[in-house]
């Protein structure tokens, strides 16, 4: 026998030994409980009510606001590449479109009405999800109909926003994820989808667990859904919340919700893991917003990591967390370097 190989045999200690099972790029791979593949991806799009509008968004690297004209130029090839999914957001600029109760938002001539119906006939397989919130429509930029004092009137907030959630489904909508975080909103938007004979045939996704912070500025530039006082702090989550989203997550799912969502991700990564303890049956959803993928953007282009390298490391952590559906405004980036 050789000597250089005695001292590790002899005395027996081989739980030391760790690198010889991730030394092959595979091997590395398979250390993973999941990999990211195209089908857990959902791609947000800003549906303006200009029919040619085509907009780049500042604050957003590469991101725009598209009318109705621009829609299916600009979903083919993703398509084609192996987009499985979009999420809607409506981005009303009439003059005057907005008032109070949101009464555009589940208008059928809406941007995200019409967009509905097109896509549901161009793209037979792709699955459409539509945000259901009041904040782009309403006069005051809040997700709720609001008491004279300025608080959230929770009762006829949920009333109207499942009156929206309704629409959609009705529209062609595979999923509506009321994004609005008034109470007992899951429950209301379950019945009338039951009382409408379609709750077997829609998915409902509850935005569960998100946070109020300063992560959502460039979607609000998006989707010029800024309130015009006050803030969100009295219905989303405040960030150091761990029970309080325990507790909401819990809600939901007794609620009816079909799969919960977390939202910011990557900062917000115990809550993900909390919510697939405790949604163990379902699957849970995890939003990559606005401010974190400007923030990676922002980080390459200053030089401190490589944009692909990053986005992946951050996926991989929302995955491991215990997520399996990623909302990402990567998605089309992903679908090239899924690709090869
Ligand atoms: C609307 C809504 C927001 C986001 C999704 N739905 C903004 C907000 O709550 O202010 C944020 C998404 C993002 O930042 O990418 N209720
Ligand atoms: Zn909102």
């Amino acid at each position: 026998a050789s000597t250089a190989a005695t001292s590790v045999s002899i005395s027996g200690d081989i739980s030391s030994q760790l690198h010889g099972g991730y030394s092959h790029p595979l091997a590395r791979a398979w250390q993973a409980e999941r990999q990211l593949t195209k089908s857990m991806l959902i791609y947000p799009l800003f549906i303006s009510d200009i029919a040619d509008e085509e907009t780049l968004i500042p604050s957003l690297p590469n991101q725009h606001r598209r009318g109705l004209n621009k829609l299916v130029a600009h979903l083919t090839p993703l398509v084609a590449k192996g987009l499985r999914s979009v999420i809607l957001f409506g981005v009303p600029t009439a003059a005057g479109i907005k008032d109070a109760l949101g009464t555009a938002a589940d208008d059928p001539k809406g941007p995200v009405m019409r967009a509905l119906r097109l896509l549901r006939r161009h793209f037979p397989d792709l699955f459409l999800v539509a945000d259901v919130c009041l904040c782009e429509y309403t006069s005051h930029g809040h997700c709720g109909i609001l008491r004279e004092d300025g608080s959230l009137n929770n009762g006829l907030s949920v009333d109207r926003i499942s009156d929206v959630a309704m629409a959609y489904a009705e529209a062609g909508a595979h999923c509506v994820a009321p994004s609005d975080m008034n109470d007992g909103r899951i429950r209301a938007i379950k019945l009338k989808l039951i009382e409408a004979g379609v709750a077997h045939k829609v998915v409902l996704m509850s935005y569960s667990a998100k946070f109020s912070g300063c992560l959502y500025g460039p979607f609000r530039d998006a989707a010029g859904s800024c309130p015009s006082f006050g803030d969100r702090k009295c219905y989303q989550l405040p960030p150091g919340g761990r029970g309080l989203a325990r507790r909401a997550i819990s809600r939901d799912i007794q609620e009816g919700a079909d799969i919960i969502m977390v939202k910011p991700a990557s900062s917000y990564l115990d809550i993900i893991s909390d919510a697939k303890e405790i949604g163990e049956n379902m699957p849970v959803a995890a939003y990559q917003v606005s401010g974190e993928f400007a923030m990676i953007h922002a980080g390459a282009k200053a030089g401190v990591f490589d944009l692909k390298t990053m986005a992946f490391e951050s996926t991989e952590g929302i995955l491991r967390a215990g997520a399996s559906i990623v909302v990402s405004y990567f998605t089309p980036d992903f679908l090239d370097w899924l690709s090869s």
